[in-house]
């Protein structure tokens, strides 16, 4: 517990076992393919460096930054690619992986980007879901948790930077982004 935590939503232990089991079905699904992963930087660091070791068979990994938060919390609906991949994804199968899917701004404004570039199939996984923040039409494929309208922190996830180092997922107290 961190003294900025209101609650613990996913403890190290629930996090790990629910990533296993993504993994198992990510490796079933691209088995005898060769996918690229895709992380979203910087919140999905910590999932994606977990995912990728329970995927089996072949597979690459890249990354992207983008910006749409600043030190908010919310989108501003606005995406700016701050990093592009280093990997062509053209006729490659990429699977996008990002912390939380929120908005969907920043996952909706990737898949254009990304479509545009000649992919042969485009999947999302994210480690958390608040489907009703949705403001654009976009689902994941693979969803670690789905959770409530409350702004968490921990295993990538931050607030003004911080937190992103906690090995579980907490919500914020309020006072602290209200200050
Ligand atoms: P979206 O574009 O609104 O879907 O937001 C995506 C990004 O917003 C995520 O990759 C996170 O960086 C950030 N975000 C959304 N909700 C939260 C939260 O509850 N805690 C921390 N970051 C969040
Ligand atoms: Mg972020």
């Amino acid at each position: 517990m961190h003294e900025d935590v209101k609650k613990v939503l996913f403890t190290a232990t629930e996090i790990n076992s629910r990533v296993r089991e993504l993994g198992n079905i990510i490796s079933t699904d691209f088995m005898g393919y060769n996918p690229l992963i895709i992380g979203i930087l910087n919140g999905s660091f910590v999932f994606v460096a977990d995912l990728v070791r329970q995927i089996t068979g072949r597979c690459q990994v890249d990354f992207m930054a983008v910006s749409s938060y600043g030190s908010g919390t919310e989108s501003s609906g606005r995406v700016k690619i701050i990093k592009d991949l280093s990997i062509s994804v053209k006729d490659r199968d990429i699977i996008l992986v990002d912390d939380i899917l929120d908005s969907g701004n920043t996952l909706y404004y990737l898949c254009q980007v990304l479509e545009a570039r000649g992919p042969a199939s485009i999947s999302i996984a994210v480690l958390l879901d608040k489907p009703s923040r949705r403001a654009k039409p976009i689902t994941a494929n693979y969803t670690g948790f789905v959770i409530p309208d409350e702004f968490v922190v921990g295993y990538g996830l931050d607030y003004d930077d911080k937190y992103r180092n906690l090995d579980f997922i907490g919500v914020l107290k309020p006072e602290i982004y209200n200050k």
